[in-house]
């Protein structure tokens, strides 16, 4: 087992680690900074329908569900399509109208999991097309799907999903990106951007693992001991403060909740005090200040205030109790980065528990019944 484990303490540890090669085998062959182009067969397979869609539907649960939302954000903004995002649990029992100009995105890492799979079943038997976005080769989500992309993640062994998660989000980028360029809504300039600091992501997830890992864990030691923590963040890094709730849940099984920054005003402000770790995720984007705003509110009600910040960033870095950073990019990208410091954190916090981060009680890999 510790050979399996390539010399890290825990599998999470080292799936943690892994990101800048798993990343990239997610980009390989798939982007070409240079030529700026996108290979995706599993999208031209499906193309016609991509363009023409009425809607895109993202079927998923879990932290696959928290890659979907962030979806929903890029693909509305680079290809204007609709998207609605669904938890496939809900999705399935609620008699949802599909059409046959809808494609339903499902998002699975194991492409075993029970309600995503019927979701897509019933969805497809109205005449959906189904692109399955999955790690598993040959998994049933895989197969029962008309068109998909494979996260080329490897094996993911801790329960709490990390490398998985941040595959997902290449590929999802990759996606948008592509069907962005063909419907002619992405100008160029925003194309060669983006394309260009995705293609430099490995190497970011490097330097934050590097640069930040001594430091997230001091920080972890800490708020080891606290009772709730709050996770906050606007716009693209909205579903991070979900996923940086859900992973610290997870492995340390402290109370956590994830909201809309601004969103706080109306309930998670009343359990504000000195005693409450916030943890903001607060990377540069267009409306900063609105979050800089928001750290200011929790610190006039004496909150413990951890940010995640982009290099630089001195004025979020000032406000805060503690600080992680990372290596700033456009903020449609800034999400795969941001998310790899709450990761660590979680994970840190966890063992400072003397919990089995790698299984935490009663939850399961793949939850293949109901
Ligand atoms: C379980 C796992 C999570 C995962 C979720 C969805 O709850 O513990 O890590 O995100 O299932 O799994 P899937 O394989 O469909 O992505």
């Amino acid at each position: 087992a510790a050979i399996e484990k390539g010399g890290y303490d825990h599998f999470m540890l080292k799936e943690i680690f892994e990101q800048p090669q798993t990343i990239f085998d997610s980009l390989r062959g798939r982007l070409d900074a240079e030529q700026q182009t996108i290979t995706l067969s599993g999208v031209d397979k499906i193309k016609d329908k991509l363009i023409a869609a009425n809607r895109i539907i993202i079927v998923a649960c879990g932290t696959s569900w928290h890659a979907g939302l962030l979806a929903e954000y890029v693909i509305e903004e680079l290809c204007r399509i609709n998207v609605e995002v669904e938890y496939a649990s809900e999705f399935r029992y609620r008699n949802p109208i599909i059409t046959d100009k809808d494609v339903i995105i499902a998002i699975s890492q194991s492409g075993e999991t029970a309600d995503t799979l019927v979701a897509i079943e019933n969805a497809k038997k109205q005449g959906a097309t189904i692109f399955g976005l999955v790690n598993v080769v040959g998994s049933s989500i895989a197969r029962l799907s008309d068109a998909g992309a494979y996260t080329h993640a490897g094996p993911e062994i801790g329960v709490a999903s990390t490398k998985a998660f941040t595959a997902q989000l290449a590929l999802l980028y990759l996606i948008a990106l592509k069907v962005g360029l063909e419907k002619q809504t992405i100008d160029s300039t925003l194309f060669n951007k983006l394309l260009g600091d995705l293609a430099k992501v490995p190497q970011y997830v490097h330097e934050i693992l590097e640069e930040q890992d001594s430091v997230i864990k001091e920080i972890a030691d800490k708020y080891s001991d606290a009772r709730d923590f709050l996770y906050l963040g606007r716009g693209y890094n909205f579903p991070i403060a979900l996923e940086g709730a859900l992973k610290l849940k997870e492995i340390s099984y402290i109370h956590a909740e994830g909201y809309p920054a601004a969103e706080m005003k109306h309930g998670p402000i009343a359990l504000v005090d000195e005693q409450l770790p916030v943890v903001f995720v607060a990377t540069k984007d267009n409306y900063h200040e609105k979050i800089v705003s928001n750290i200011q509110e929790i610190k006039a009600r004496k909150g413990r205030v951890i940010a995640v910040v982009s290099q630089g960033d001195n004025v979020a870095a000032s406000l805060a109790d503690d600080v992680m950073v990372v290596p700033q990019v456009h903020e449609i990208i800034a999400p795969i980065l941001s998310v790899i410091p709450l990761q660590l954190l979680s994970y840190y916090i966890g063992i400072n528990r003397g919990l089995d981060v790698d299984k935490p009680r009663n939850l399961a890999k793949s939850v293949t019944v109901e």
